[in-house]
C-alpha cells in the first residue's frame, strides 16, 4: 500500500494561509490534514466551516478532517458540504460510532475512526470492515508540537493483524509527534498514512521536508 504525507493545517500560518495551502500543492504531500477541536472534547478551539471552506477552494489534494468534538453526528453534513472528503471521528466522542460512520458515508464521504492514545485497538473488533481508516493518536489529542509516544508502536502492530487477519484494506494513519526520526519505524509497525504538523511547518524547507518524510516512509 502506497504510504501517504498528510501535513497538519493546524500548524500552518493562519496569516497566510492560501501560502501554505498552494506550499501544500507544490509537494509531494497526498493529503490535507484538518484538524476540529470544539474546546469540550479536547481542551482547545481551533477552527470550523468557514476555515475549511477557504482551504477548500485553494487545496489540489484530499481534505481529511479529525474531528475532535462532542456527538460529530450533528455536524457531518456540513463538513462534507464544505469540502471534506474523509471525515474521522473518535470512538470516544460518539455513542453510535456504526451510525455515525454510516452518516459519514451517505454524505459522500470516506468514513474513519480515531483512538486516543490508550483507547485498546481492539474495541475496533466489530467496527473494523466498515472503517476506510483507522486513526491512531500517537499524543494526547488537542495541540500539535507534542513529543511522540513510544507505546504507538505495539498499538500500530496489533490493529495491523487484525487488519491482515481480516483481509481488509483499512488505511492505518498515525497522528501526533511524525518525525523523521520514527516514520520509518511507524511503517515497519504496520502504519502507512502520516500527519505531520511543527516537524513540517516548523522546517526551513517545508517542500523538502515532506519529500524527505515521503522518501523515508516508503524505503
Ligand atoms: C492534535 C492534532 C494533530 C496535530 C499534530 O490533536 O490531531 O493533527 O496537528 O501536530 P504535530 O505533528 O505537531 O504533533
Ligand atoms: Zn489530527
Amino acid at each position: 500500500m502506497s504510504k501517504l504525507i498528510a501535513p497538519s493545517i493546524l500548524a500552518a500560518d493562519f496569516g497566510n494561509l492560501q501560502r501554505d495551502v498552494e506550499m501544500v500543492n507544490n509537494s509531494e504531500a497526498d493529503w490535507f490534514h484538518i484538524d476540529v477541536m470544539d474546546g469540550h472534547f479536547v481542551p482547545n478551539i481551533s477552527y470550523g466551516m468557514p476555515v475549511i471552506a477557504a482551504i477548500k477552494k485553494h487545496a489540489k489534494k484530499p481534505l481529511d478532517v479529525h474531528l475532535m468534538i462532542e456527538k460529530p453526528e450533528r455536524y457531518i453534513e456540513e463538513f462534507a458540504k464544505v469540502g471534506a472528503d474523509i471525515i474521522t471521528v473518535h470512538y470516544e466522542s460518539t455513542v453510535h460510532l456504526h451510525r455515525t460512520l454510516t452518516q459519514i458515508e451517505n454524505a459522500g464521504c470516506k468514513a474513519g475512526v480515531v483512538l486516543n492514545l490508550t483507547t485498546p485497538v481492539s474495541v475496533l473488533e466489530d467496527i473494523l470492515p466498515k472503517c476506510y481508516m483507522v486513526l491512531l493518536m500517537s499524543i494526547n489529542p488537542g495541540f500539535g508540537g507534542q513529543k511522540f509516544e513510544d507505546i504507538t508502536y505495539n498499538r500500530v502492530k496489533k490493529l495491523r493483524k487484525m487488519v491482515d487477519e481480516r483481509g481488509l484494506e483499512t488505511r492505518i494513519e498515525i497522528d501526533g509527534g511524525v518525525s523523521n526520526k520514527n516514520i520509518k519505524a511507524l511503517v515497519d509497525a504496520g502504519a502507512d498514512t502520516f500527519v505531520a504538523g511543527s516537524y513540517i511547518f516548523k522546517s526551513e524547507n517545508q517542500i523538502e521536508t515532506i519529500k524527505d518524510l515521503k522518501a523515508l516512509a516508503n524505503s
